[in-house]
């Protein structure tokens, strides 16, 4: 996305252009780039290394729609250091940006098939793109389905445009929270529960699952049970990473680099390293 020509490890400097507030400890920034000419290219699911000058870098997907090119949408849940950091950051503030990295989850092979999204908590920022892209296109698509779980009501993130996309008939949205709360009318239970109600073919259906390492292993237990094949399903995994490029080896997981090989895998592929917990 940023000018790649040259050094990887040099970020290019963004501006934070908006600030909004998702959840208590959740936000999206929308960056642009101080070099304005700089058109931004990327594929639903690959993700930049965001760095605060004098503090440090951490790896987020790009959450916004991968038509849209003058800004890179970022939504980050403050956890530890560097994140935290970024929370304190004002409008007109600038972050250095490297990216795009990593495999992207597979939109071209979904089409003429069901398509199954399943997310949990924050990761429904890293299928954002999917959505919009799938929806700018919608006729290439068969059923397409969204399963949404998050701890309680007040942990819903994108409010807006799950709204707005509740009321298409052309996309199944549901949502489900962990803890029932008094302002909460909908489903209430893990996600997992929403997925023998959901409505597609087993045989053509193409599954993307983001989401806590546990769900996304139940998410897989329920989708094999409804009769799926483990390599049309695709789960975006997470670990700690320092230079992005498959150089470092930080981010091994098992044979591969989840910055270089992933964070997008074909579940076929990642099957016996999923089955172990501490990986
Ligand atoms: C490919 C990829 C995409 C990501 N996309 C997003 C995103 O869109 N939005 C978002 O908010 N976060 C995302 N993350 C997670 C984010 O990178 C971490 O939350 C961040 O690195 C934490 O850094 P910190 O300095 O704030 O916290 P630290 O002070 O480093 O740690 C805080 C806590 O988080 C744990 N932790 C740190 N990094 C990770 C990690 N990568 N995976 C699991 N646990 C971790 C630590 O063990 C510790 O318990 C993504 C991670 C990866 C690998
Ligand atoms: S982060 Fe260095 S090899 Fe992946």
């Amino acid at each position: 996305m940023p000018d790649k020509i040259g050094n990887p490890f040099i970020p290019t400097l963004y501006i934070i252009d908006r600030i909004k507030k998702e959840t208590s400890d959740t936000f999206t920034l929308k960056l642009l780039p101080q070099d304005i000419k700089s058109k931004i290219t990327f594929a639903p699911g690959q993700f930049n290394m965001v760095y605060v000058y004098g503090i440090g870098e951490v790896p987020i997907s790009i959450a916004g729609d991968p038509t849209y090119n003058d800004s890179v949408l970022h939504t980050i849940r403050s956890v530890g250091n560097v994140t935290s950091s970024i929370s304190r950051l004002k409008r007109g503030d600038t972050v250095g940006i490297r990216g795009p990295f990593g495999s992207a989850w597979p939109t071209e092979q979904a089409q003429g098939s069901d398509l199954v999204i399943i997310a949990g908590g924050i990761g429904l920022a890293p299928v954002m793109p999917v959505i919009y892209k799938v929806l700018s296109s919608r006729d290439k698509y068969k059923r397409v389905t969204l399963l949404y779980g998050t701890r309680s009501a007040k942990d819903i993130i994108y409010k807006r445009e799950l709204q707005k996309w509740r009321k298409r008939f052309d996309l199944e949205l549901e949502i489900t929270v962990d803890y029932d709360s008094q302002n909460w009318h909908g489903n209430v239970g893990v996600v997992t529960t929403l997925i023998p109600r959901a409505a597609f073919d087993p045989a053509s259906t193409v599954a993307m699952i983001c989401g806590p390492e546990i769900m996304m292993r139940y998410s897989v237990l329920e989708l094999l049970k409804c009769g799926m094949k483990t390599d049309m399903i695709y789960l975006s995994m997470e670990r700690n990473m320092k230079c992005a490029v498959g150089f470092c080896g930080r981010c091994q997981y098992g044979p591969n680099f989840i910055c270089k090989d992933g964070p997008v895998f074909k579940y076929s592929n990642i099957e016996n390293l999923l089955s172990i917990r501490e990986l």
